[in-house]
Parts: structure tokens; C-alpha cells; sequence
């Protein structure tokens, strides 16, 4: 291993960078969408429930392998591994790892991209610009491809800092913004007409769906990706996490955190959804179910911008802001998986890594613009509800089946001695080794 290893440097520089990561377009975008059309509070509360009984207990094997082997994820996944065979499947892990994430970058950067032009679009319009406004808010392969590079250098810049200076500095800048702008969004949005409607179709729950299988799916897979499990990103920022840290509770407040701002983005999203209903802004699909896909945030919402005047110029502003926000932070966790494999395991310079891995990352989201139709769908489906949950199979039989429980209890008592006596190890083991593979398995196959 070549290049000295970053650390955070306190428990809320870890708290902003790993709630940053999980923070992102699925909390702000899937999740109020998939709680819309999978009967409200009904799939809040499934959701609640799979973060909490597997999703949890799955982000915690991944901080604890990384902060025991303080290496990238193919390197503590082989640390902890005891036979040839282990060890082998740790290097396929690793590396299908580092390629789902990369796909998931690739087409992250994609739409980080368009709403960052619509954050350009109030401003063009503010200084009269109208023609670019027009460009800006144009779905079309140069602006999708302009922005999409744009939203990778502003990722390589960061990375290329490291952990301190670059993911936690950033992080530690962000996160707290993202809050306020949600909350003070959420405040002025409550006070328009329709608002109420929106409120009561998001939280009013449709129970007679809360056994249906789609409802569990879907809740399962938003648990996972929103908490950025199984590609090694938590893993690798739990590899810079301090000895001191008690791991079971920051695990718990980045869970908390990340949940907490998923439900409070619902709370935005769904009544300015009836808001732009009440403005006479189409909402529902041809399938008469709540338009959900990018259609929502690059049509419903600024068209209701749109419509508020001067006041909409500074709500869209704010938005996409907000989800630019989300984007970044959620960006820098993923390039930094390959990127730390790179500089550690090939001595490669960290500048040079983020530079070469981002471009080849930016040259597949290119490709992916240019033949959008038949690729993107493909890469999202394929990177988020194939690998993902797979490999989140494989992280748990790591921890649960093949490293040894010893270990990982000395582990977690460092910065938490009594550990052995708490709720958290009398339950966590037995849940890694059994409950989130089976359950992992059950839902794959549904
Ligand atoms: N958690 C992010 C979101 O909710 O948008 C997405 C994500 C980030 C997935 C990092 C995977 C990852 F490694």
C-alpha cells in the first residue's frame, strides 16, 4: 500500500460525509415518487421498517469491515477473509463493487447534469437572458452532455482533495445548506393552495398495500440505494472513521439522518406536486397514476415555478440547489471507491486517479447520452435493482459466514466497550448472518 491513509476528523465531519452519501437524488426524487404511487404512509411505513431491520444492520457491516481494515473495499474484503476461496470471492466482490458504483456514477452524472442547468435557468431568466433560459431547460445531447462533464469535474475536483480537505470539508459545507433549504422550501410551499391534498395523498396511508409484493420491492430497493449499500461505498468511508467511534450509534444516526430527510423531502415534494395541480399544471400520467420519472422534476415542478412569478425565480433556485446538493455529495462517495482502490493498491497519486477514473466514468455517462433510449434504463436497472442488492447479499455473507465474530466484536468495542452487553450485539449478528441474506434473496427473486 502506497499513498498515507485520510481519516475524518470528527464524529460530524463522518456524520455530514456518510449522510451526504446517502442523501441523494433517492431520497429527494425516488422516495416521495415511490411512496406516491405505492399507497403513502403504507410504503413509509414498510420503508421504515426495511431501513431499519435490514438496511441498518447491512450499512453497519460495511462501516465495521472498512474501519476494522482501514483499507478500499477489495483489500479489507481479502484482510478479512480466511481461506483461498474467501478471498477470491473478496476480489470479485471488490471489483464488481467498484464497477456497479462506477455504472451508478455514470448515470448519476447524467441527471445531476440537467438539474443543475435548471438551477442556471432562474438566473438566466433574472438577467433577461431568455434564449439561454430556452437552452438550458431544452433536453438535448450537447446540454446533457456539457452539464453532465461539468458535474464530473466539480466531483474529480473534490476527490482529488481527499478526505479531509475535499469529501469532509465539502460534506461538512453541504449537508447543513441542503437542511435549511429543505426546511425553509417546505415552510413556503405549505403556505400555497393545494398544498394540504398533497399532504394528506402522501401521508394518509392505503393499508389494504402494505402486503402487496411490489410495495415490499420497492421499499427494499429504496432502503438500500438511498443508504448506498453494497458497492462498497460505506465501506470505504468507514475505513476513515477514528478508532475512538462508537460505530452502532454513528451507523444509527447516519440511518436516522438519512430517513429523516427522505421523509422531510416528501413533505416538499408531494404538496408541490397538488400546489402545481391547483395551478392547473398537469400531474397525473396517461396510466392516470402521479407522473413520478424525470418528467416530475424537469416539467411538473418548474412549470409550477413557473407560474409564482418572481417568487418562482427564487423557489427554483432554492430546488435545484438543494438537489444539486444532494447530487454532489452523493457523487463523491461513489468515485471515491474506485479512486481509493487505485491510489492504495497501485501507488497511483490521488489526483491522478479521481482525473483518469472520473474521465473513463464521464465517457461511459457520453455514451449513455448519445443512444439514451436503448442504454440508460438498461444501466440503471441492471446497476441498482440487479447488482446492488446482490452484492448487499454477498457484504452480509462477509460479516455474517466468513469473518470471524470475535473479531468483529473487538472491532466494534473500540470506541464502544460495553458493547457486548448492548441491544445492538445481542440482535446485529444473528440478523447479518441470517435474516438480511434470506430476506436480501426473497425480495431479489420477487
Ligand atoms: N444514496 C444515494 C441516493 O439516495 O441518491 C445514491 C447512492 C450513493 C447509491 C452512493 C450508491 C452509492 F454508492
Amino acid at each position: 500500500m502506497a499513498a498515507a491513509r485520510g481519516e475524518f476528523s470528527s464524529r460530524f465531519g463522518f456524520l455530514m460525509a456518510a449522510s451526504g452519501s446517502a442523501v441523494g437524488l433517492g431520497n429527494i426524487w425516488g422516495f416521495p415518487t415511490n411512496t406516491a404511487s405505492n399507497g403513502g404512509a403504507a410504503f413509509l411505513i414498510a420503508y421504515l421498517v426495511l431501513t431499519f431491520l435490514l438496511a441498518y444492520p447491512a450499512l453497519m457491516a460495511e462501516l465495521i469491515i472498512g474501519r476494522h481494515a482501514k483499507s478500499n473495499t477489495l483489500t479489507a474484503l481479502k484482510y478479512i477473509s480466511s481461506g483461498k476461496k474467501s478471498r477470491l470471492l473478496a476480489v470479485a466482490l471488490g471489483f464488481a463493487g467498484m464497477i456497479t458504483v462506477s455504472f451508478i456514477l455514470s448515470f448519476y452524472a447524467i441527471v445531476s447534469g440537467w438539474f443543475v442547468a435548471y438551477f442556471f435557468d432562474p438566473i438566466a431568466r433574472l438577467l433577461g437572458m431568455d434564449g439561454v433560459a430556452q437552452w438550458l431547460t431544452t433536453d438535448t445531447v450537447t446540454r446533457n452532455s456539457i452539464f453532465l462533464i461539468g458535474f464530473m469535474i466539480l466531483t474529480i475536483y473534490i476527490i482529488s482533495a481527499g478526505v479531509k480537505n475535499g469529501i469532509e470539508k465539502w460534506a461538512s459545507r453541504l449537508m447543513p445548506s441542503l437542511i435549511i433549504i429543505l426546511l425553509l422550501l417546505i415552510v413556503y410551499v405549505m403556505t400555497l393552495a393545494g398544498a394540504m391534498d398533497g399532504l394528506r395523498a402522501y401521508l394518509v396511508p392505503d393499508w389494504s398495500r402494505i402486503t402487496e409484493p411490489q410495495l415490499l420491492v420497492d421499499a427494499m430497493g429504496q432502503a438500500f440505494f438511498s443508504l448506498s449499500l453494497g458497492v462498497g461505498t460505506m465501506l470505504v468511508y468507514g475505513s476513515y472513521i477514528r478508532k475512538e467511534e462508537n460505530l452502532p450509534l454513528v451507523g444509527s444516526m447516519v440511518a436516522l439522518l438519512d430517513v429523516g430527510i427522505a421523509v422531510l423531502a416528501g413533505m416538499l415534494i408531494m404538496p408541490a406536486m397538488y400546489v402545481a395541480l391547483a395551478n392547473g399544471v398537469e400531474i397525473y400520467d396517461a396510466a392516470g397514476g402521479l407522473i413520478a420519472g424525470p418528467g416530475l422534476i424537469v416539467s411538473v415542478l418548474p412549470s409550477l415555478f413557473s407560474n409564482m412569478g418572481f417568487m418562482g425565480i427564487i423557489v427554483a433556485l432554492a430546488f435545484f440547489s438543494l438537489m444539486t446538493i444532494a447530487s454532489v455529495t452523493s457523487s463523491i462517495s461513489m468515485l471515491e471507491v474506485p479512486v481509493s482502490y487505485t491510489v492504495e493498491n497501485h501507488g497511483v497519486e490521488r489526483h491522478k486517479a479521481a482525473i483518469v477514473i472520473g474521465s473513463l466514468i464521464a465517457i461511459i455517462s457520453l455514451i449513455i447520452t448519445f443512444n439514451f433510449d436503448p442504454l440508460f434504463d438498461l444501466v440503471v436497472t441492471y446497476a441498482t435493482e440487479v447488482s446492488q442488492p446482490l452484492l448487499g447479499f454477498f457484504f452480509c455473507i462477509f460479516i455474517g459466514w466468513i469473518w470471524s465474530r470475535n473479531d468483529i466484536l473487538l472491532e466494534i468495542k473500540q470506541g464502544c466497550p460495553d458493547a457486548e452487553s448492548g441491544l445492538f450485539w445481542k440482535i446485529w449478528p444473528f440478523y447479518v448472518k441470517f435474516i438480511c441474506p434470506v430476506a436480501i434473496l426473497v425480495v431479489y427473486f420477487q
